[in-house]
C-alpha cells in the first residue's frame, strides 16, 4: 500500500485523505490541532452553479473577470465544471447545507457574483461545518497534530518524505512516503491585520521554497475589505455576504462610500479594499452599516457572537467598525491541474497552491470549492502512482542552535502592512526588501531554529518572494502598485 503524508488539516487536506483513505496509508500532519486552520474559519460559503438558473459557463466568466483574465482558464473551467458534481456527492453524503422552508438549497450572493450561488452552512459557519463535516468521513487516516514538517526529503524519484518534529520541543524525525501533498494554507500572519488561523505561516510556500519547487504569482495577496476594528487591532473576518445581503460601507458621517463605484458594495474585493484604504487615509474611519440587512442575528450567528464577544453595540446603532486586512493568498507552489508541483510526487492542494485558477483576485467563495477539485485531482493523480520501495534516509544529526538574527514578529507584519499591503511603491519594496535583508532566514537549517523563530524565518521568506516579484510584476488586480496609476 502507498504512504502518503499530507501537510495541512484543512479542508483541502482532509479531503485529499478522504479520498485517499480506502487505498493508501495517510497520515495527516498540522502544526496545530484538528480544528486550526482557514478552512475551519471560512464564513462566506462556497459557490457553484447548482442553481438551475446559473450555469458553469456564468460562474467562470465571473470568476475570470474578477481575476482580471490572469487566470489560468483550464484550471478555472476545471473548478467550475468538476465542482459541482463534488458537492453533489457530498450532499449525498449528507452535508448539511443551508436551505429555504420548501427544502430547496439556498443560494446567497456575494461580490462580482452575477447570480446567486454560494451555499452556505449554519449561516455563517460554513467552513467550520463542511470541515467537520469531511474530517467525520476520515475512518482509516492517521492525525499527528502539533507536529510541525521542517523539510522535504527527495530522492532522484522525487519527493519522499518530510522531517518533521512535534512541538513543541521534540527532535527531527524523518517520515517517508510515496507521495506528500502539501495543503498548508497561506501565509495571512505575515500581515498586522489578518482574517487568518494563527497557524498559517506561509511554512508550506517556504517549506517548498527551500526545496528549490517552483512558485507562482507570489505578488497576488488578497485583502479582505471587513475585518472587525476595534482601537487599532483586528478580531475576525465580517463576511461579505453581509453585504450580499444588503449591507452598505459607510464612514463616520454615514456617507456611503462605494456609491460612486461600479457594482458599488458588491465590487470585487481588491477594488472595495483600495476605496476603503484611500478613504481611511483621508482620515475617516469605516463601517459596515448592517440596518438594511432583515434578520442579522439569525443569518450571520458566528459574527453575531463575535460582535457580541467584543461588545459591539450593533443592535443599538446597526453599525460595525471595520477594516481591510489580509485574507488570501492567489499565488504560491505551483501546481497543475493534476495539483503536480514542479518537484515529482510532491501536491499542492487548496490556498498553499497557485494552479492559477485565481488569477490576479480570487473571486469570494471560489476557495473552499478549489480546496475540493484540487485535493480530488491530486487523490486521483496519486493513485495512478506507482508504489515505490521505502526510501533510505539517515536520520537527522541533531541540530546546533542558529546564531542567526531574524526580527520580531510584530516588526514584519507591521512592515509587511505598510509596503507590501493593499497599495504599493516600488520605493516601498526596494525598502523593505533592504531592511528585510540584514537578517538570517535564507540558507538556514530549520531544524536549528524554535519552533516561534522557525515561524518568522518562513514569515521572512515568504514576504521576500511577494517584495521580489511584486517589483518585476506589473499593478494588476489584487497586486496595485500606485506608480503605475499615477504615470
Ligand atoms: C467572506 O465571507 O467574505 C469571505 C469568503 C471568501 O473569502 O471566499
Amino acid at each position: 500500500m502507498k504512504t502518503v503524508l499530507i501537510i495541512g488539516g484543512g479542508l483541502a487536506g482532509c479531503y485529499a485523505a478522504v479520498r485517499l483513505q480506502a487505498t493508501c496509508n495517510v497520515t495527516i500532519i498540522t502544526k496545530g490541532a484538528r480544528a486550526d486552520s482557514n478552512s475551519m474559519l471560512a464564513q462566506g460559503g462556497i459557490a457553484a452553479s447548482l442553481d438551475p438558473g446559473d450555469s458553469p459557463q456564468a460562474h467562470e466568466a465571473d470568476t475570470l473577470k474578477a481575476g482580471v483574465y490572469h487566470n489560468n482558464e483550464p484550471a478555472v473551467a476545471q473548478l467550475v465544471t468538476t465542482g459541482p458534481a463534488l458537492l453533489e456527492e457530498l450532499i449525498q453524503a449528507g452535508m448539511p447545507f443551508d436551505r429555504q422552508a420548501d427544502g430547496q438549497l439556498s443560494f446567497g450572493l456575494e461580490g462580482a457574483h452575477s447570480h446567486h450561488r454560494i451555499l452556505h452552512a449554519n449561516g455563517d459557519r460554513t467552513g467550520a461545518a463542511i470541515t467537520s463535516f469531511v474530517q467525520s468521513l476520515l475512518h482509516h487516516v492517521t492525525w499527528e497534530t502539533h507536529t510541525e514538517a521542517l523539510s522535504l526529503v527527495q530522492d532522484a524519484a522525487g519527493c519522499r518524505g518530510v522531517v518533521v518534529r512535534h512541538l513543541p520541543d521534540g527532535q527531527p524525525q524523518v517520515k517517508t512516503a510515496d507521495a506528500v501533498i502539501l495543503a498548508t494554507g497561506g501565509l495571512g500572519n505575515l500581515y498586522d491585520f489578518t482574517t487568518n488561523d494563527h497557524t498559517v505561516t506561509g511554512d508550506g510556500i517556504a517549506l517548498a521554497a527551500r526545496a528549490g519547487v517552483a512558485l507562482h504569482d507570489m505578488a497576488f495577496v488578497q485583502f479582505h475589505p471587513t475585518l472587525l476594528a476595534l482601537n487599532g487591532r483586528c478580531y475576525g473576518l465580517i463576511t461579505e455576504a453581509i453585504r450580499g445581503a444588503g449591507a452598505v460601507l459607510v464612514d463616520e458621517n454615514h456617507t456611503p462610500i462605494m456609491a460612486k463605484v461600479p457594482q458599488k458594495d458588491l465590487a470585487p474585493r481588491d477594488v472595495v479594499a483600495r476605496h476603503l484604504t484611500a478613504w481611511q487615509a483621508k482620515g475617516h474611519k469605516l463601517f459596515l452599516d448592517i440596518s438594511a440587512v432583515a434578520d442579522f442575528t439569525e443569518h450571520f450567528p458566528g459574527v453575531t457572537a463575535n460582535l457580541d464577544r467584543h461588545h459591539v453595540p450593533f443592535r443599538q446603532d446597526h453599525l460595525i467598525p471595520i477594516q481591510p486586512g489580509a485574507h488570501f493568498m492567489m499565488g504560491g507552489v505551483k501546481a497543475d491541474l493534476q495539483a503536480q508541483t514542479s518537484l515529482p510526487r510532491l501536491f499542492a492542494v487548496g490556498e498553499v497552491a497557485c494552479n492559477g485558477v485565481h488569477g490576479a483576485n480570487r473571486l469570494a467563495s471560489n476557495s473552499l470549492l478549489d480546496c475540493l477539485v484540487s485535493a480530488a485531482k491530486a487523490a486521483q493523480a496519486i493513485q495512478a502512482l506507482p508504489e515505490l520501495a521505502p526510501a533510505h534516509v539517515p536520520a537527522p544529526a541533531a541540530p546546533t542552535p542558529n546564531a542567526g538574527r531574524l526580527p520580531a514578529l510584530e516588526a514584519l507584519q507591521h512592515r509587511a502592512w505598510a509596503e507590501l499591503g493593499v497599495e504599493r511603491t516600488k520605493a516601498q519594496l526596494h525598502d523593505f526588501l533592504q531592511w528585510l535583508r540584514q537578517f538570517d532566514y535564507r540558507d538556514i537549517d530549520p531544524a536549528s531554529l524554535t519552533p516561534a523563530a522557525l515561524t518568522v524565518a518562513n514569515l521572512c521568506l515568504c514576504s521576500d518572494l511577494i517584495a521580489e516579484q511584486a517589483l518585476v510584476q506589473p499593478s494588476l488586480g489584487a497586486h496595485y502598485l500606485k506608480e503605475a496609476q499615477t504615470a
